[in-house]
């Protein structure tokens, strides 16, 4: 049903304007998705994980990206996420790049972007956010709030950047997430060194701590693109840092499509890859948050062998539907 939706109306839209059409949709009609989820037309997730002391409904997440601004985190839960990532939110807002900057790359089920951080920025997401865990379904939401560098702040000043915006969006989340590993900031990548990640968790960590009394778990988001040695001096960080977790991945620059980083079936092999690089390197007091390219339970349990202990999807979403997620939460379960 979703297939044919997709496949004969949503491509006649520009992608950035069915995002915009989907968000929407979730933001005003999750009554729609709570009434399947009653009349057990959505299924529930069958078992929880424990992990970064959260509770977890089920194992997959929806990524960051999608939900940047924090606009419909009840409507996507209820379609079937065991937990929502909002942002990337950077400190100030800022429009991104300029469009044409998402693009469907149909033959590969991938996305390509470069977004470049659209979104409000940390005080405005901030309120939102206040308002949604003001009510009791916006408090049930695992949440997981990714930020990021704003754009016009030179990279010597980037941790004071991220701290802004971990001590304004601590309050709020159940967990936070560095992101050093969009391709569409300049410069943004070289922050996955460990000499400029470690000054940009460790102000994070110090933020949150001073903005929040409970423990905010604190992990970053890496890329595929890394050298497997970069990798492994991540794992090594993390576990220095006493980090909660590192999520594994972000898009990829590998490809020859055109400008922005590529999402879906072409990151599978990687995030694999990279995933069992880490748990190899850092043992298992991290958790590892799995994401590139599910479209399958096959897919799924590849990254969950390889050491993830939670998953997140979002180009799969776009193209498979909700339904999806909430059937792959069930059967993840079984
Ligand atoms: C993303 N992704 C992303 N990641 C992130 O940390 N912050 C962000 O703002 C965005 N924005 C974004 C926009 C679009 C249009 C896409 C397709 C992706 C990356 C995303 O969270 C995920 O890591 C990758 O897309 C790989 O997972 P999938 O899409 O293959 O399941």
């Amino acid at each position: 049903m979703y297939r044919l939706f997709y496949d004969n109306l949503v491509v006649r839209v520009d992608a950035e304007r069915a995002h915009r059409f989907g968000i929407l949709a979730f933001r005003w009609g999750g009554w729609a998705f709570r009434l399947g989820r009653a009349l057990r037309v959505i299924p529930r997730p069958a078992s929880g994980v424990s992990a970064m002391g959260i509770d977890f409904p089920g194992r997959v997440g929806l990524a960051a990206g999608m939900d940047k601004n924090a606009e419909a985190v009840v409507g996507l839960a209820a379609a079937g996420f065991a937990f929502v990532e909002v942002g990337t939110i950077t400190a100030q807002g800022q429009p991104g790049n300029e469009r044409p900057r998402s693009w469907r790359e149909l033959d590969v089920h991938g996305l390509r972007n470069r977004m470049g951080f659209n979104n409000e920025g940390a005080d405005a997401v901030a309120s939102r956010l206040a308002g949604l865990r003001g009510t009791r379904r916006g408090r049930d939401v695992v949440l997981g709030v990714n930020i990021g560098k704003t754009k016009v702040t030179p990279p010597e000043q980037a941790a004071d950047d991220y701290a802004y915006s971990a001590r304004t969006l601590a309050p709020f989340a159940d967990y936070l997430v560095v992101n050093v590993s969009s391709p569409n900031t300049p410069g943004l990548r070289d922050l996955q060194s460990t000499e400029a990640l470690r000054p940009i968790l460790t102000a994070v960590r110090q933020a949150a701590d001073e903005a929040v009394r409970r423990h905010v778990p604190l992990l970053v988001k890496i890329a595929p693109d890394l050298a497997d040695e970069d990798v492994d001096a991540v794992a090594d960080l993390a576990v220095e840092l006493r980090l909660d977790g590192i999520i594994a991945t972000n898009t990829t620059i590998a490809h020859d499509r055109g400008p922005g980083g590529l999402s879906g079936p072409p990151v599978r092999r990687r995030a694999v890859e990279v995933v069992t690089r880490l748990r190899a390197r850092a043992g298992d007091g991290l958790t590892i948050i799995g994401v590139g390219g599910i479209e399958t339970e096959a897919d799924a349990r590849a990254l969950l062998d390889a050491g993830a202990t939670l998953l997140q999807t979002y180009t799969g979403f776009v193209y498979l539907g909700p339904g999806w997620v909430a059937r792959l939460n069930r059967d993840l379960a079984a």
